[in-house]
């Protein structure tokens, strides 16, 4: 049983995506993840999305879920990060007005698979916990 539950978890880790590798090959080129306002705003000439540390509390705020279940408004967070990757739109963008009219619509990441989106929306996610952009 132990030998099953090891090989179990060694697969698991073997074909686990990492979120932040993916953030780092595909994202980070527009993104800036933690930064402060200062540091961003002496970049801003040079830079050409908000950061996550930004995008990742904005999302959090503004889709909040009634009941106050954090489980499920990570779900919905996450859901719509994927979706978001997939379909990015001028019709259903969340970040603000300023941001969206500087750097205009995100360009669509269709190249990555579902487990990389599912990953890095994760990562998306939690690496920003308690993390402000300030
Ligand atoms: C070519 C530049 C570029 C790349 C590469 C890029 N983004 Fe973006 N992203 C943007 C811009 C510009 C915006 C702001 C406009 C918008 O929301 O579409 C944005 C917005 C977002 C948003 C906020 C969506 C909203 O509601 O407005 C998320 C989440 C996001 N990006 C995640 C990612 C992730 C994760 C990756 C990597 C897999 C990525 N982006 C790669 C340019 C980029």
């Amino acid at each position: 049983m132990k030998t099953i539950t090891a090989l179990l978890l060694l697969s698991l880790s073997l074909f686990a995506v990492d979120g932040q590798k993916v953030y780092e090959e595909n994202c980070k080129a527009c993104h800036l993840g933690m930064v402060s306002k200062a540091d961003f705003m002496a970049q801003i000439k040079t830079i050409k999305a908000p950061p996550m540390v930004e995008v990742s509390n904005r999302l959090k705020n503004t889709l909040t879920v009634a009941d106050d279940d954090e489980e499920v408004q990570r779900f919905v967070v996450i859901s719509f990060i994927k979706e978001y990757l997939k379909r990015p739109s001028w019709n259903y963008y969340l970040c603000d007005d300023a941001a969206f009219n500087r750097f205009g619509v995100m360009p669509a990441q269709t190249h990555l698979s579902d487990a990389e989106l599912q990953a890095v929306a994760e990562w998306v996610f939690d690496e920003f916990e308690d993390k402000e952009f300030k």
